[in-house]
This record gives C-alpha cells, structure tokens and sequence, in this order.
C-alpha cells in the first residue's frame, strides 16, 4: 500500500512499514503498552548514541522509559547478552504483556527478538531497524537468534515481530563500511529477483552515497513475498540462503579470536563468488550471468583469499551450519540470475574448488 510518505508492506502477517514518516503510527502503536503494560528499548552502545535520541525526539512519550545498551557487535550476539537482557527484564518488572523495542541493526533484532520470544514464553516486539542490514533483510522474517560455542545462528526460535518501522533516515549515521556490508544483502536479493533490479544494481556507482530507498523496499518486498510463502524455511525461502552457507562459515572463521574479524555483508559477499562458482558446476549458472555476478562483487567488496590450510576448518564449519543434509553440503543456488534452486548437494571436492577460485578472484 502507497502513501505519500510511506509505504506497507502487508504479505506477512505483521506490518511492515517504510518511508520517511511512519512515525505517526509508531506512536499509535506504542500507546497502548505505555499504560500500565510495560516498554522497553534495546539498543548497542552505538544505536543508543545515533538513534535513540532521534526516537525519543519524534515519539517523546518514549522519553524515561528504561532502556539497555549492549556492546556493538556479533559478539553480543550471545547467551550471556541473553542473560543479561532477562535479567534487566526481570529487574524491570516486564511481562508477557510488555513490548521490546528492537532499536539497531541484525544484532540487535536477532538478539532482542530471541530474548523477548523466550522471556517468559514470549513477550511482544518490533523492530527498528537503523542498519542497511536489519532495513533490507534481517529485521523482517522472523529467523531470531544468537551465535553458540563459535558458530552462528546455533540456538535461536522463529518468532514474529507485531511490526517493523523502517526509517531509511537512521543510515545516515552508519558508517560506510556497515552500508557496504548491508549491500551484499541488497544484491544477494536482486541476484534471486533478477530483471530490472538487478540491472539497477550493476549500475550502482558506490553504495555509500545515500542509499537508494528503494532498492531497501525491493528488498523487502522480495523477502516478504518469500517468507509469506515459506515462513519456516522448508522450500522456497531457502532460496535466500544463496551466499550464505559459504558465507557463515566465512565470517565465523575470520571472527574467531585472534582473527582480523570480517563484517556479515563481507563475508556474505564471498559466500556468493563461492556459491557462484559452485552454481555453474552443479545447477547450470551461465559464464555471462557468472562474469556480470562476479564483476559486480569485486567492484565493491574487498574479496580476501583464504590459506589453503584452512579449507578443512571452514568446512567443518559448514557442517555444523544448519544446511547440512546426507554426505554432501545443502546449498541454495542459481540456476541462472533470477532462477534460484534449493537443496543442492555439494561433495567437499567442488567446496574446495570454490574457495581456490574464490583466491584467485581475490587477486583481480
Ligand atoms: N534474522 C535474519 O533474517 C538475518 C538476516 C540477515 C542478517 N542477520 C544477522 O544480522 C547481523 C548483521 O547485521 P548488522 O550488520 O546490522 O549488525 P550490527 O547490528 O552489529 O550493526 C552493524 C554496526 O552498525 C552500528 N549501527 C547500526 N545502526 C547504526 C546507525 N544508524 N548509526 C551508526 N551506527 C549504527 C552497530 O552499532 C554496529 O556496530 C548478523 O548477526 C547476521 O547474522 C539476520
């Protein structure tokens, strides 16, 4: 649904909505709990800086009300800050009829979103995404979860946010490193969508200027369309996958202690000339579809090689990912731009001859 400041998003069965003044329903919506039933806010130290006051100006009855910071990053993503969240709930009085708000980016909504599903058998939520991540893909969904013993995503529910406010204007203060990120998540979805949008972004100069609105939108519809279909990642929301089996294993590897870390969209982005790679053996991925997916990847990210020593490791990695299946890795692939196939088996031979081109591309 078109408005003139904002738009609906209406396939899921929560709203989501984007633009430049939602913020009128926002305080509609928050009413209700503010008498008597409970808000609470959390945020990262960062978001509590750059986006809180920016609430709080535009829905002054948030003013006061009690809010916690976690420390900014995947390592927050955990079941101390779980903990710790619980604990800050309990302290606070809050019940089953009180609301989180989910106020930063992937971290913060897959964090707060796993806290507020389990506390007390699940409390309510939305989200308020403030990254170019948590816009595009990760506030929507409903996948909520925390990172376990080093790898991600290992314990988490589906829960449903009641609704998600999108304000484009809060990436005005992500830094440019965090907007590169969040556009390997935008591409990866015009890779799925294919036609015009992925056009539209081959023809993306650099992401950091403000970032076209509605590229955001065209991400979400596309991940709305399929999560509506598929919610709980038996068939075609698998699709969405694309990058990310690679890609998870990636990040986890260069973010273990004593690692230079590696930002999600990174490493999603070399999950994707993986896969690429992995899609043109196994399902078919055209050369000229190859050539524009992996022109477009190294004109924006910074692909690192991976020590050939390493192989084995991300692939153990791989194993505990959630795709496994059979002998083989489960991948989502690309039959070609715009035609994703999921349950693809891959035997480590093929794995392997990825990640030694994906070196090779890393010199380019
Ligand atoms: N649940 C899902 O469907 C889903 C989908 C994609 C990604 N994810 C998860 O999301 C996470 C990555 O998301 P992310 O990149 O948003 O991580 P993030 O929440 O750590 O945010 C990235 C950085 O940007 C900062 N930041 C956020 N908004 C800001 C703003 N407006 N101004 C200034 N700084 C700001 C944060 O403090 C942080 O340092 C990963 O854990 C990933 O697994 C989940």
């Amino acid at each position: 649904v078109e408005r003139d400041d904002y738009l609906i998003i209406n396939h899921l069965s929560y709203p989501v909505y984007i633009g430049a003044n939602p913020w009128d329903l926002l305080k509609e919506f928050v009413g209700p709990y503010l008498n008597g039933r409970g808000v609470f806010i959390l945020t990262d130290l960062n978001t509590q800086k750059y986006c809180l006051p920016v609430l709080i100006e535009h829905v002054p009855s948030l003013a006061g009300i009690p809010s916690l910071a976690v420390e900014p990053g995947e390592q927050s993503k955990d079941l101390m800050s779980a903990g710790r969240i619980w604990n800050w709930l309990m302290e606070n009085n809050a019940g089953r009829k009180s609301l989180l708000i989910n106020l930063g980016g992937g971290v913060i909504s897959d964090l707060g979103g796993f806290s507020a599903a389990t506390f007390k058998r699940g409390m309510p939520f939305i989200n308020i995404p403030t990254s170019l991540i948590g816009q595009a893909d990760a506030a929507i969904g409903g996948k909520t979860g925390i990172n376990h013993s080093g790898v991600k995503n290992q314990a988490g529910v589906f829960a449903d946010p009641s609704a998600v406010f999108v304000f484009p204007a809060f990436l005005r203060t992500l830094p440019s490193d965090q907007i590169r990120s969040g556009f390997a998540e935008i591409l990866k979805s015009a890779l799925l969508a294919g036609n015009d949008v992925w056009e539209r972004i081959r023809s993306v100069e650099s992401p950091y200027g403000e970032t076209d609105e509605s590229l955001i939108i065209e991400s979400v519809k596309y991940k709305a369309k399929l999560v509506s279909i598929d919610p709980y990642d038996h068939s075609s929301r698998k699709a969405l996958n694309f990058g990310h089996t690679a890609g998870h294993a990636i990040e986890s590897f260069f973010n273990r202690p004593g690692m230079p870390g590696m930002l999600h969209g990174d490493a999603v982005a070399e999950g994707m000339v993986c896969e690429a790679f992995i899609s043109s053996g196994l399902a078919g991925l055209p050369e000229t579809d190859m050539e524009s997916i992996i022109s477009t990847i190294i004109r924006h990210f910074p692909v690192k090689s991976i020590d050939g020593q390493y192989f084995e490791e991300i692939l153990s990695l791989m194993e505990h990912d959630k795709k496994k299946l059979g002998t083989g890795i489960n991948f989502s692939l690309l039959k070609s731009i715009g035609h994703p196939v999921v349950d693809i088996e891959a035997e480590r031979e093929i794995i392997f001859q990825s990640f030694r081109y994906l070196n090779q591309i890393s010199r380019l």
